[in-house]
């Protein structure tokens, strides 16, 4: 039986992850402390059913750094490293030092793979990593894999959040040079899915435009600012269709390639959901980059692209909201 290690796994990426390990028939060890003010959430809330209930899982409530001190010495066939301090935007822009403790949380867990040697590991980045300078609105186009090259010059990433990957990623190139680690490593865009935290845009602005009851719903910044969102199903597929492809610490993006604004977004909601209204915008609220869309070639020539449209993904959202309201 294959054997693996999810840390953060009680995330948002990581129930899905685990999940989806756990129907392949694995077993799974989660370590998670379920941080408050994260998407964390204990088992047994689950939106998908407790995991416990597979005879193949286990749950360690602890800081993944104390796991790594204890150094079990449990042999793992793959390592998902998931654990971090993401937040929202809030958290990004207002709490940089408190995101910065990602830059801890993966000093712990390479130098523990030093040692433990999984056979594979699989670092979670993110598209934050990129140079901002290649996503401003007078200038940006879809980023590629080799916008970050660390044989040259590195762009500035997105404040702390972005940094630490950015370091994360190249303590993975090295554990992979100097110890022959076998490592793939993913740039995730703007996932997004039904059982995401509500500080997150995608389901906040689905559940203002269900709750809508004026004329107007409101966008964060200028709602003109662009993301490319990819649906949860996809982010987990993507990993688990090309993982094996890759062994020497380099990255793949996981993107549609299609940047929508947040006007448009809301304007998309909107219609799926049979509401109408004028979309309007919040400008003292941060709206982080420009245009942050990922280059998608890299993920076809491996074979993966995904299949949850947006709109499709707005109605499974908004379903699964309106389902919950009805519930409580
Ligand atoms: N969701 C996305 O679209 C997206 C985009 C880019 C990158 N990522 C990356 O994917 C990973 C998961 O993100 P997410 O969206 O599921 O975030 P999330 O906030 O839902 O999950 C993060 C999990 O990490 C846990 N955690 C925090 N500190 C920890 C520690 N010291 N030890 C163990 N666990 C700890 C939290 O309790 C939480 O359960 C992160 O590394 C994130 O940077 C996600």
């Amino acid at each position: 039986m294959m054997r693996a290690l999810v840390t953060g796994g009680a995330g948002f990426v990581g129930r899905h992850m685990c999940r989806a390990l756990l129907d392949k028939g694995w077993h799974v060890v989660c370590v998670d402390p379920v941080v408050p003010r994260t998407g964390g959430l204990e088992p047994a809330d689950w939106p998908a059913g407790d995991p416990r209930d597979f005879g193949g899982f286990e749950f360690k409530k602890m800081d993944c750094r104390e796991y790594f001190r204890a150094a079990s010495g449990e042999p793992f066939d793959y390592v998902f490293h998931l654990a971090a301090m993401v937040g929202g935007r809030l958290m990004i822009d207002y709490e940089p030092l408190a995101v910065a403790e990602d830059l801890a949380i993966d000093a712990g867990y390479w130098r523990w793979a030093e040692h433990a040697k999984p056979v594979k590991t699989v670092y979670f980045s993110s598209s934050a990593a990129y140079p901002i300078g290649l996503q401003r609105a007078d200038s940006y186009r879809l980023l590629r894999e080799d916008d970050i090259d660390f044989g040259d010059s590195l762009g500035m990433p997105d404040m702390t959040y972005g940094w630490a990957k950015l370091t994360g990623e190249y303590l993975g190139r090295l554990a992979h040079s100097r110890y022959g680690l076998k490592s793939v490593v993913y740039r995730p865009f703007s996932g997004y899915g039904e059982d995401q935290d509500q500080t997150y845009p995608f389901p906040a602005l689905t559940q203002r435009i269900l709750d809508l009851d004026g004329p107007t719903v409101t966008v964060w910044g200028s709602g003109r600012q662009m993301r490319d969102f990819v649906h949860i199903d996809d982010c987990v597929r993507c990993v688990l269709e090309t993982m094996d492809q890759v062994d020497d610490g380099a990255a793949i993006n996981i993107s549609s390639g299609v940047l929508t604004s947040f006007t448009e977004l809301a304007t998309l909601m909107l219609e799926r959901v049979g509401k109408q209204a004028t979309v309007t915008n919040l400008s003292d609220m941060p709206e982080g980059v420009f245009a942050r869309g990922g280059d998608t070639a890299l993920q076809n020539r491996l074979g993966f692209s995904p299949r949850v449209t947006l709109a499709e993904g707005v109605d499974r959202v908004a379903a699964s909201l309106a389902e919950r309201a009805a519930a409580a």
